[in-house]
């Protein structure tokens, strides 16, 4: 058995891959692709959390990035503490639970919005026409970024992350489209300095932060690019992800859609379940940064290593019978929104939106059905789920 990132067929389903992993390849290797794997619940917990041993510097995905972006502008997320903890500070207090909770009646009333043509119409697209455009007027409203531009630059940092079947290299279409979305996010940052607002990036101008000979400095144009380009695309492009996860997933299991309609409290569990069962994040690449054994066997210093949190969340040593989807399960801790010191960042948001356009779908679809045929899948690194989910009322 191969563990391909890149088959169209381990995106489609890559659960058979990740059951004979934790089986018969506790510790994986991938000579071709160069790379080491771990799948079982426990092994993934433990990496995450050490983060002296497995770096985030070097990136999360496997493809080869451009060093040269890499340093025009630098993301906590590719950052050990600690530079990364610093940076994390900066922007932090504006994604706490509390802050975030007060965002509630704008996210719902931008739901409301979306579902008003889909209820008109008694069904369409869950993807393109409710789970993208929701999180990316949430995200790119905190940013500031003006409505006008806010479809292309999706369209650009989602092709920035499309992949062709079957091979690491990033295609060419995907390096325009994220050079394209660079330099739209530079436009923006020189522009807000001219006009500033009281948004969050504009708080970053002011913002004084610690370097290694202990004084203080502000951040570079680069560094807030570099916030902006990880804010635009983690809080848009994996919750689009989990809400399509949901709506075919409820689509299959209607009594337990039934029993959220009938109970809205019974929503945030059921969130829990979708990220547990799908994880549209379904891993995360670390540097290994000194040899360590595994199951026997050495992992050499410098080795890259896949935590593959979509097949820890399906170990049957943490969760009884683990394919089934449950929303009763009551999770104490699962790992779809990674763990340690990059733990996400947006958990409370993504959570909230979840549960919110769950929520108001349900009240307007109380009863629907998707067209499996029709569903199509994005084919990205460590991002899986659909582009497209039709459904309609029933
Ligand atoms: C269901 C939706 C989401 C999923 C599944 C998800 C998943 C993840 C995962 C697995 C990580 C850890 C990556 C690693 O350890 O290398 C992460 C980090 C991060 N996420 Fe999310 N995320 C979601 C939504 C969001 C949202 C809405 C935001 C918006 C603020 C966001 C912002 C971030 C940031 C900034 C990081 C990097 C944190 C750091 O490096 O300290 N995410 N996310």
């Amino acid at each position: 058995m191969e563990l391909n990132p890149f088959s169209w067929e381990f995106h489609e389903d890559p659960h058979p891959t990740y059951r004979w992993l934790r089986d018969h390849a506790p510790i994986y290797r991938n000579h071709a692709m160069d790379f080491w794997a771990i799948s079982r619940f426990q092994d993934v917990m433990g990496a995450f959390l050490d983060w002296q041993t497995y770096s985030s510097v070097g990136g999360l995905i496997l493809e080869k990035l451009d060093p040269a972006h890499l340093e025009l502008t630098p993301m906590m997320i590719f950052m050990d503490p600690p530079r990364h903890d610093r940076l994390r500070k900066l922007v932090s207090r504006v994604f706490t639970p509390r802050r975030v909770a007060a965002l509630e009646p704008f996210v719902r009333t931008l739901a409301r919005k979306l579902l008003e043509p889909l209820a008109a119409e008694g069904g369409g697209d869950f993807v393109e026409d409710f789970s993208t455009p929701l999180p990316m007027d949430v995200i790119f409203t905190l940013l500031g970024v003006p409505g006008s531009d806010r479809r292309q630059l999706r369209e650009w940092i989602d092709l920035s992350l499309s992949r062709d079947a079957g091979t690491d290299a990033v295609p060419a279409r995907a390096i325009e489209a994220g050079l394209n979305a660079l330099r739209y996010w530079f436009q923006f940052v020189q522009h807000l300095r001219a006009h500033p607002n009281d948004g969050l990036i504009c708080d970053l101008f002011d913002a004084e932060i610690e370097d290694d000979g202990g004084g203080t400095t502000r951040l570079t144009d680069g560094e807030i690019v570099g916030f902006c380009s990880l804010l635009g695309a983690a809080g848009s492009e994996t919750t689009t992800r989990l809400l399509g996860f949901a709506a075919v997933l409820f689509a299959r299991h209607s009594d337990q859609f039934a029993s959220i309609v009938a109970d809205r409290d019974r929503i945030p569990g059921a969130v829990e379940e979708v990220l547990r069962w799908a994880s549209p994040a379904q891993y995360a690449v670390r540097t290994v940064k000194r040899d360590v054994e595994w199951y026997g066997q050495t992992v050499p210093a410098e080795s890259r290593i896949l935590l593959l949190a979509g097949a820890a969340n399906r170990d049957e040593r943490e969760y009884p019978d683990p394919d089934r989807f449950d929303i009763t399960r009551g999770i104490p801790t699962q790992l779809g929104l990674g763990q340690g010191v990059h733990y996400c960042l947006g958990a409370s948001l993504a959570r909230l939106e979840a549960r919110v356009a769950l929520d108001e779908f349900g009240r307007t679809f109380p009863r629907f059905a998707v067209d499996e045929t029709g569903c199509e899948r994005v084919h990205m690194s460590n991002v899986h789920g659909y582009e497209r989910v039709p459904f309609h009322r029933i």
